[in-house]
């Protein structure tokens, strides 16, 4: 049922996009349920989880944050390891797609 909604979000948000974003999103998405989905989940964390949610939200307060994670700028032991294995181009397609998720 999950993944019904999921999907469904995912192909409305899609219309609404160029094909080269879809590109990025889906590069992104790939990367996002592989890793991030864990702790953050996609569209939102589980209710007992301490996580912040990333779905919806700016493109670029995601894109600074996973950079200042990377370079340690923003510190916390958790996102520095995973941030500091991402390149310039997951970061990209990762903001891109949670940013590109709707919420409601
Ligand atoms: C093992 C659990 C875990 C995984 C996996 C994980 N994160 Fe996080 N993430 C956290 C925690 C804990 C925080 C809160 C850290 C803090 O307070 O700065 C966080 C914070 C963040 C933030 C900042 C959110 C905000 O509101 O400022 C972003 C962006 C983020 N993570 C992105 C990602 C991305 C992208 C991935 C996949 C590459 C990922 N995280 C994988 C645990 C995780």
């Amino acid at each position: 049922m999950n993944r019904l909604v999921l999907l469904s979000a995912l192909t409305v948000s899609l219309l609404s996009i160029n094909p080269v974003q879809a590109a990025v999103i889906f590069a992104g998405k790939e990367k996002a349920m592989a890793v991030c989905s864990h702790c953050h989940g996609i569209i939102k964390p589980s209710v007992d989880a301490p996580f912040p949610s990333l779905a919806g939200r700016d493109l670029t307060y995601l894109k600074t944050a996973l950079g200042q994670y990377r370079d340690k700028t923003r510190k916390n032991d958790i996102m520095n390891a995973l941030a500091g294995s991402l390149t310039d181009n997951d970061i990209s397609n990762i903001s891109a797609y949670y940013s590109s998720l709707k919420t409601k």
